[in-house]
């Protein structure tokens, strides 16, 4: 067998088919898009990201797949105008919202996806495009060269390592079988291929997260599973008690066996 006889655009697709967690449409991420922005703004993830990426002020940046403004908040005042595209419009609407209530100005969200004609939408080239943990789509290798062609300067994706941030212990402990899907080794494939040739970094977390009720806990573990039967509900509730403890600061530290690895993948345009 030859690498080069390998189809990893293939093997994304089927692996993607296979995964337990499907989110398809724009529909699926608005019901979700306020949960998922007082989940995710501010978070220590989007601190690392923006550190990562060293930005300069005269960049412009096109962060595709922006959904609330994970990065393209703390971005803002760092670099010179940032164009957050999104298919979902309740996410813009978090990002809006944001954005009107910490006077960010240089901000310009944009709803398209990823398959959408860029051009047609007016969408130019800028110094630099990223897409953190947004490379939802059925053609990986497509999706790769359009944000490559969209940026001039650099390119910053981030994707899933092994289970990401899913607790397969979790999905075992409700009696689901759980499959994570493609991660970050079929989009470096996918890159190879097209003859580049990437840095890739890593964001690792502590196995233990911190939340300020055992409510937020439930919570903290409840968005993996989309609808719960009364029996799973009260199996989840059981999962979270086991692995919570209350600390001397009143916090409950919840602690899960798989910690979460994201992968930074940052590529220089020659
Ligand atoms: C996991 S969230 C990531 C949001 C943000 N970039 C972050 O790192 O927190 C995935 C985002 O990608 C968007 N998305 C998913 N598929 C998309 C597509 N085909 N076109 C455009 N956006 C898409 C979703 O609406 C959602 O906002």
């Amino acid at each position: 067998m030859k690498y080069q006889d390998i189809d990893w655009d293939r093997i994304w697709r089927e692996g993607r088919a296979g995964k337990s967690w499907k989110k398809r449409g724009n529909s699926d991420w608005d019901k979700r898009a306020p949960s998922y922005a007082k989940r995710q703004v501010g978070t220590p993830y989007a601190d690392r990201f923006v550190k990562m990426m060293n930005p300069q002020a005269d960049w412009t940046v096109l962060d595709v797949g922006c959904g609330p403004g994970t990065l393209a908040l703390p971005l803002a005042p760092l670099v010179k105008k940032i164009t957050a595209v999104d298919f979902s419009a309740e996410m813009l609407n978090e990002l809006q919202a944001r954005c009107a209530t910490q006077g960010i100005t240089n901000v310009k969200s944009l709803q398209a996806s990823w398959t959408d004609d860029w051009q047609a939408k007016n969408i130019p080239i800028h110094d630099v495009a990223i897409a953190s943990r947004s490379m939802s789509v059925e053609e990986l290798g497509r999706a790769l060269r359009k944000v490559n062609d969209w940026a001039a300067k650099k390119v910053f994706i981030s994707d899933r390592v092994g289970s990401g941030p899913f607790d397969p212990e979790l999905f075992k402990a409700l009696g689901r079988n759980f499959e994570p899907g493609p991660d970050y080794i079929v989009t470096l494939n996918i890159l190879y291929r097209m003859g580049i040739h990437p840095n890739v970094d890593y964001i690792h977390f502590e196995r233990s997260k911190y939340f300020s009720s055992r409510e937020d806990a439930v919570k903290g573990c409840h968005w993996m599973l989309d609808s719960l039967t009364a029996g799973e509900q009260l199996k989840l509730e059981a999962y979270v008690d086991e692995r919570l403890r209350q600390n001397n600061d009143g916090m409950w530290v919840f602690t899960r066996r798989t910690p979460i690895k994201w992968a930074v993948i940052s590529w220089e345009k020659e």
